[in-house]
């Protein structure tokens, strides 16, 4: 059966691969990000091929009404929402590291694009998914959310919180047939990251860090998501899925 997919953040990186992921399994996407040119700049892959299960829709995630028209504007389309991937999520600039040293403006802009984002974009979506039914949500967290990472404390905090508004939306809505499950990759080669690993000194903490010695790929994000979005996840609920190579085994 062909789904209808909403990703965020699907012009780069995590939500990039998820987005052809669906698309190349038969799926029907809805592709959002901020910007209307990262999204339309698609001949590199599939997304010209498959023109016609895809539409593409700017909105920030954060805004009060970005993912309320984005919502509107699927089901117009396509008539139902199967999936939702809350993808997009920032790090926060330079600044925002410590706590006493990031700007209250930046901690603000990360708590309201990993979180208030995820907050918004299932209270718009939760409505259609409960008409129908049912329906599946899945939230990009990270394994950040479980442990530290040091001065990212924004970020940190954010992905904790997403983890806990995933068991909360499990535990609210799993009796209406709505899943919902997080994922906590540990490092992943994006952009997001590309600063750190294309500096070899960097590149080499972080491998050292890591027992199964390699960086994860968008790739396997991908993979992660089709499971718990599929049936054969059909009893995962609130949870937090771990990738990590091993990073927080030990
Ligand atoms: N890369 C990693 O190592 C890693 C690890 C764990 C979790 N994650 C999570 O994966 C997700 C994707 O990260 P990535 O590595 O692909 O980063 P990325 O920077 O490559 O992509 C993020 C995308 O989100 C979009 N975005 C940012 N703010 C937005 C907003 N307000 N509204 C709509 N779109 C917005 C950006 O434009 C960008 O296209 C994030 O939630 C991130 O926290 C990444």
């Amino acid at each position: 059966m062909s789904r209808v997919v909403i990703i965020t953040g699907a012009a780069s990186g995590n939500g990039r691969a998820i987005a052809n992921r669906f698309l190349n399994h038969g799926d029907r996407i809805a592709a959002v990000d901020l910007s209307a040119e990262a999204l339309e700049e698609r001949n590199e892959d599939d997304w010209v091929a498959h023109a016609d299960r895809i539409i593409c829709l700017p909105a920030d995630v954060a805004g009060d009404s970005g993912m309320e028209s984005v919502v509107r504007r699927v089901v117009e389309h396509y008539g139902r929402i199967d999936v939702l991937v809350n993808n997009a999520g920032i790090t926060g600039n330079q600044e925002a590291t410590s706590i006493h040293v990031t700007p209250i403006a930046e901690f603000d802009r990360v708590i309201a694009v990993n979180l208030r984002g995820i907050f918004l974009g299932c209270r718009s979506t939760i409505p259609v998914m409960l008409k129908q039914g049912g329906g599946v949500i899945v939230n990009i967290a990270s394994i950040a959310g479980m442990v530290a990472f040091p001065a990212r404390a924004a970020y940190t905090a954010s992905k904790g919180a997403v983890i806990q508004l995933t068991r909360s939306i499990a535990a609210d809505y799993a009796h209406d047939g709505i899943r919902c499950n997080a994922i906590c990759p540990g490092m992943i080669e994006t952009p997001m990251t590309q600063w750190r690993l294309d500096n070899p000194d960097l590149r080499q903490q972080v491998l050292a860090r890591i027992p199964q010695k390699e960086i994860g790929t968008a790739n396997d994000v991908a993979s992660a998501v089709m499971f718990i979005a599929s049936p054969d996840a059909h009893y995962f609920n609130g949870s937090a899925l771990v990738m990590d190579g091993g990073y927080t085994a030990i």
